[in-house]
């Protein structure tokens, strides 16, 4: 049985990957989708063309995901696309978010990217694919949304370096970093800060993204970067010392869309 394998599957860019899949690759029989809302990944099995497996499970606790390590196991499936989408950001300078809710960014975006994809790997035979939601936020340390940048940073390195790992077996690991995108992904973000007028302006399409993301994957790219804004920002974080362009960002600061500034934690 081939399979597909989507995290995040609930909402945003996530959601639009398992749609692409379920539309345009005809061999695969069924897609798991993963998220902690039921509600939606319902309404989405119900909208998609294909049989899915919903895993409804929080991969902020410990041992979130041993309920999809048993159904690996049971059914053994060959897993042709593994979706990392899963993932959140909170907007705050240190001490302005606290520690717990950092400590989960790293947990959700870091650790259990991770893990899935060791626990997944097994199954993934030749010509298969592996999509990582890392971000444009990924290029540059970012002040006011660093731990977030930093996790992302991660996921950058950790893609290319296990791409490198994978060539043998054939399997194609693409990190996807777009810019700002409109999900609900701003929604939680804001829960803690504002974000830049900045990024409201070049605010991309998620489905736009997501195409942009597969097509990518498919074509054996190492990175995926959607728009000419961010293939600019990615440009001139290589050919600029990183220190310049964050003394740029001290002098210049973008000024938040809400004066009041952020809200209480
Ligand atoms: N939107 C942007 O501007 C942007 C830009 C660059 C990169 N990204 C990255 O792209 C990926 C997709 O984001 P998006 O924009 O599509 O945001 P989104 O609409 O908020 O989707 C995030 C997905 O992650 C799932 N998720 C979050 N925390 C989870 C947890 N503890 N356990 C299980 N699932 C969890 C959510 O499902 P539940 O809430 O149902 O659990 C949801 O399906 C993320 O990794 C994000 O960091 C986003």
């Amino acid at each position: 049985m081939n399979i597909a394998i989507v995290t995040g599957a609930s909402s945003g860019m996530g959601k639009e990957c398992a749609e692409i899949l379920a539309d345009r690759f005809s061999g695969i029989s069924e897609i798991w989708l993963i998220a902690r809302r039921k509600d939606r990944l319902e309404k989405l099995s119900d909208s998609l063309p294909v049989k899915t497996r919903l895993f409804s499970i929080d991969l902020g606790t410990e041992g979130a995901i041993h309920t999809l390590q048993a159904e690996l196991k049971k059914t053994s499936p060959r897993v042709r696309f593994l979706v990392n989408a899963a993932g959140f950001g909170a907007i705050g300078k240190a001490g302005e978010i606290s520690a717990d809710l950092s400590a989960s960014m790293i947990r959700v975006n870091c650790e259990s990217l991770t893990r899935i994809t060791e626990t997944v790997l097994p199954y993934m035979p030749v010509n298969s694919r592996i999509l990582n939601f890392a971000s444009a936020a990924a290029f540059l340390p970012q002040p006011g949304f660093a731990v977030y940048a930093a996790t992302k940073a991660y996921v950058l390195s950790y893609s290319r370096a296990l791409r490198t790992e994978l060539k043998k077996r054939k399997i194609a690991v693409t990190a996807v970093c777009p810019g700002p995108v409109r999900t609900e992904f701003f929604d939680i973000a804001e829960k803690t800060g504002v974000i830049p007028v900045y990024k409201k302006l070049v605010m991309a399409d998620p489905g736009r993204v997501a195409r942009t993301a597969v097509r990518d994957c498919m074509a054996g790219k190492s990175v995926s970067v959607y728009g000419i804004t961010m293939k600019g920002f990615r440009l001139l974080c290589r050919v600029l010392p990183h220190e310049w362009l964050l003394k740029i960002w001290d002098i210049f600061p973008l000024k938040d869309a809400d004066p009041s500034g952020p809200e209480a934690v």
